[in-house]
């Protein structure tokens, strides 16, 4: 075989470091020349009949015979990565996907700073860097099963094309995780990968992880919810472990990141369009007072007071899964190489391994709010979820832009980073949106104006009716600015069987 042959063939004859096509002639599509370890071949092709068993039994429900117009990822060069085409869900191409390896790479941050990037497990952060890729894997299914009953509401084609394509990326990060369980944790990682698709998210017995992954996604405002801040908590713990020592887990999240975009991309245009379609209406009805809620639910959208309380739950909600904001175990990951802080190669001005350095962490002292200094190597989890909240802002910013050019007065605010915890500095505390500290009657009496009440929810699910007309949209949300790959206005993106 001549070099060119070799450089024209797929995956099996290149070196996996120089590979970053993707070979679809596998039954697992991948740029990692999985043909040639047949070993690892072998246990993942054992493990694909059983996700699709999970697929079909816990994944969306209905749909799965429709021809829905996804995307699909044909290479990892950020410039062109994907093609869109019309597919049944369960014939989806799940892949394995890494980012290509930067050459020469070395361990950007903690006590191995500096040293070539690991391409295998270091013996002596196994256990941690396992842990550290269950917990992920098991936020991607999960979703997943949060979210398999939306298909029947759907507010319009191009909403529920949306949900199946996140629904099977977060089946491809599954994919993405199990790939180094089952490569780099032999038996363990086997086992592991087997579990991951046993837990389930809601279930007593054996439930999801972490707590916010065990919520229900009752409605389409949930979903959206869930994508802006959830999937936003997704982007920070991918990109956290983006930096990671270990290599073959840097380049899985860097890949990961790309799709990751456009979950919350989804959630924020969906909230957005859900105000916009508010605003016109209370507009078009000589509406003033945004909080004048029966006027507004007349008109078969959502008041902006009940988007703020959606807000503050599912803000709230995620910022726990940040972790305690004092963390050991997250100093422990940092010093080791394993997980280092969001952006951490492009930080200036520090030495990357937090010796002496502090950090403010904010938590309640003598009955107030209070800021002190902590070793910034204990308190690395307090800043991933600073960074977090400065990253929803813009967001935020951007839907009170829609309100304030529709003359509407109102304004979304993001809670206290206090409100409404379980874990953390503020676990057992009750701290109002505003950051008052209040005691547990004040907190009663209050808590219905500010996270959403029955009849909050009632009203949502009125409204969930489904709309699954080619171009069509229900009341309460207004069309996309633009269609996906610039679609027409009344393209059939989900042509339902
Ligand atoms: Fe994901
Ligand atoms: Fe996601």
């Amino acid at each position: 075989m001549s070099a060119e042959d070799t450089l024209s063939d797929s995956a099996g004859a290149m070196a996996a470091d120089r590979f970053v096509e993707i070979n679809y002639d596998d039954v697992i599509p991948n740029n990692v020349a999985l043909s040639s370890d047949k070993q690892l071949q072998r246990a993942l092709e054992g493990w694909r009949p059983n996700y699709l068993g999970w697929w079909n039994n816990m994944g969306p429900v209905g749909y799965q015979a429709s021809q829905v117009y996804l995307r699909t990822a044909v290479g990892v060069d950020p410039a062109g990565w994907a093609k869109f085409g019309y597919v049944k869900m369960p014939a989806y191409r799940w892949g394995i996907l890494l980012a290509p390896k930067i050459e020469a790479r070395t361990i950007p941050f903690g006590r191995h700073k500096g040293e070539p990037a690991w391409q295998d497990v270091p013996g002596e952060h196994r256990a941690l860097l396992r842990r550290l890729i269950v917990v992920q894997g098991d936020t991607e299914p999960a979703s997943v099963e949060q979210q398999r009953f939306l298909g029947a509401t759907a507010p319009s084609l191009y909403d529920m094309r949306n949900l199946f394509q996140v629904n099977v990326e977060e089946g491809r990060h599954l994919w993405a995780m199990v790939y180094l369980l089952v490569k780099y944790f032999g038996k363990d990682g086997r086992e592991e990968a087997q579990a991951l698709l046993e837990r389930q998210s809601g279930q007593m017995d054996n439930p999801r992880i972490l707590g916010a992954f065990n919520e229900r996604t009752p409605d389409w405002l949930s979903f959206f919810m869930f994508t802006f801040f959830t999937d936003r908590d997704g982007k920070m713990q991918l990109a956290a472990l983006a930096e990671s020592g270990f290599d073959p887990l840097s380049r899985t999240c860097r890949f990961m990141l790309t799709e990751e975009a456009h979950h919350m991309f989804v959630g924020e245009t969906g909230v957005q369009r859900t105000i916009d379609a508010t605003c016109a209406a209370m507009v078009k009805a000589g509406i003033k007072d945004p909080h004048d809620v029966e006027a507004v639910r007349k008109l078969d959208v959502v008041d902006l007071p009940l988007l703020q309380r959606k807000l503050n739950f599912h803000a709230s909600v995620t910022r726990d899964l940040f972790g305690a904001d004092i963390s050991s175990n997250a100093a422990d990951a940092f010093s080791s190489g394993i997980k280092g802080r969001f952006n951490e190669a492009n930080l200036k001005g520090d030495d990357h391994q937090l010796q002496d350095a502090t950090y403010p962490v904010t938590r309640v002292v003598d009955g107030k709010i209070a800021v002190e200094q902590e070793p910034a190597l204990r308190a690395l989890n307090a800043r991933l979820l600073d960074d977090f909240i400065a990253d929803c802002q813009g967001g935020i910013d951007r839907w009170n832009k829609a309100v304030e050019k529709a003359g509407v007065a109102f304004r979304f605010v993001q809670p206290h980073k206090g409100f409404n915890r379980r874990i953390g500095e503020f676990a057992g505390k009750r701290i109002s949106p505003a950051g008052e500290v209040l005691t547990e009657d004040e907190w009663k009496a209050k808590s219905g104006d500010w996270l959403p009440n029955d009849d909050d929810m009632q009203f949502i699910s009125s409204l969930m009716k489904p709309c699954h007309e080619p171009g069509k949209y229900a009341s309460w949300i207004a069309p996309p600015r633009v269609g996906v790959n610039n679609q027409p206005g009344d393209f059939e993106y989900v042509k339902i069987a």
